[in-house]
């Protein structure tokens, strides 16, 4: 029988000496590869849309540093657009997208379970990639998490408070509820149709689940993760989940429980040794160095990888940056940080 690939024995629960290691935005602009790659797709979303150069660009990250694990290379984003809204993306700014500020904005969406034509070059792009990744490297495919999605989907872009999903939420809590359920269920068709196409683990990302407090939380981070990883786990019982609450901070306590998560990512504001007591002893955790040490590097990077690694020794963990890697870091420092945590002592 062939050997557990690394990331799936953490994911169970194994406790690793050395454990796995992948990174979020590994295949990305600081990568002159992907930046050769992008350039021949035109622009993102096109790349995002052709099977053979999303494949491509998700498998370069692997062949340049052996990660333990390959991440889809896709946006959280396609989502919307599958549900009919617009996308563009703004070259230096980032992502732009129609609004929806009233009921006749929702109207105009498409049901959840239509979502599948519009996203089957994703599927494809699995189906690439289950074939020709390393049999020691696993997939994971992801999806943005209701609240973040639906923040875009409101402002219209990307917001530093969240102000106007919030407004909607306090002014037209009906119409706010809608859409998060619309997305709920659109998710839910996306990620078991990655699993479908050959994804061996899903991450729901929560990119803005920090800017919801009390109930609200409860509400529209913890409910509708919830109930996308039941009805992931009854379709597929052994595919396991990673949910990335971002900068929930206490509320990182107890959401695996809580969400049936099999792992929760953390951010780089949380402390290690905290974590390790309070968020570990339910779940295998993935996390945290701070992106910036992939541009600044040197002993500070190697100091980092051994206190987290040495934080998280005692249960499961997976590393990772805290949050994904800027287009500004040198790929050296991302190869010495895989070498400092393989390298032993
Ligand atoms: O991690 C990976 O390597 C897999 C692919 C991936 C991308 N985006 C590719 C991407 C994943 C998992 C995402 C998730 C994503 N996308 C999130 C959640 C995680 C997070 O970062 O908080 C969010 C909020 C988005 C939405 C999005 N996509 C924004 C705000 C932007 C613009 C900002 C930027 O970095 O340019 C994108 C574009 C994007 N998505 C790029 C990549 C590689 C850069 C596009 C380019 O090549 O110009």
């Amino acid at each position: 029988m062939a050997e557990t690939k690394k990331l799936l024995a953490s994911l169970q629960g194994q406790v690793q000496d050395v454990p796995p290691i992948w990174m979020m935005r590994q295949a990305g602009r600081y990568l002159p590869e992907y930046r050769a790659t992008r350039a021949k797709a035109g622009d993102f979303l096109s790349l995002c849309y052709t099977p053979e150069l999303a494949a491509e660009v998700t498998l370069q990250p692997i062949r340049r540093f052996g990660f333990d694990a390959a991440i889809l290379f896709a946006d959280i984003l396609l989502i919307p657009q599958a549900l009919g809204a617009d996308l563009w993306f703004v070259t230096g700014e980032g992502p732009r997208l129609s609004t929806i500020d009233a009921q006749a904005d929702f109207d105009v969406l498409k049901p959840s379970d239509s979502v599948h034509e519009h996203l089957s070059p994703v599927y494809e792009t699995i189906r690439i990639l289950s074939r020709e990744l390393p049999n020691e490297t696993a997939l994971i495919g992801f999806a943005g998490a209701p609240w973040t999605v639906a923040t875009y989907m409101i402002a219209g872009r990307g917001t530093p408070d969240q102000a106007p999903a919030h407004r909607l939420k306090e002014e037209n809590r009906p119409l706010f509820d809608l859409l998060m359920d619309r997305i709920t269920a659109a998710t839910i068709e996306y990620l078991s149709a990655q699993i479908e196409s050959g994804a061996e683990v899903v991450k729901l990302f929560d990119s803005w689940a920090g800017s919801l407090t009390g109930d609200d939380f409860d509400l529209y981070a913890l409910a509708p993760a919830k109930r996308i990883i039941r009805e992931l786990k009854a379709k597929h019982p052994d595919t396991p989940v990673i949910a990335f609450p971002r900068e929930a901070r206490d509320r990182y306590v107890g959401f695996a429980k809580a969400t049936g998560a099999d792992c929760v990512a953390l951010d780089n504001s949380v402390d290690a040794a905290w974590a390790a007591e309070n968020v570990q002893k339910d779940c295998c955790v993935q996390g945290n160095l701070a992106p910036q040490h992939m541009v600044t590097g040197g002993q500070a990077l190697v100091d980092e990888v051994h206190r987290i690694r040495e934080a998280f020794s005692a249960g499961p963990h997976i590393f990772n940056l805290g949050h994904g890697i800027t287009p500004d870091a040198d790929p050296d420092n991302v190869a010495l940080m895989i070498e400092t945590l393989r390298g032993g002592s």
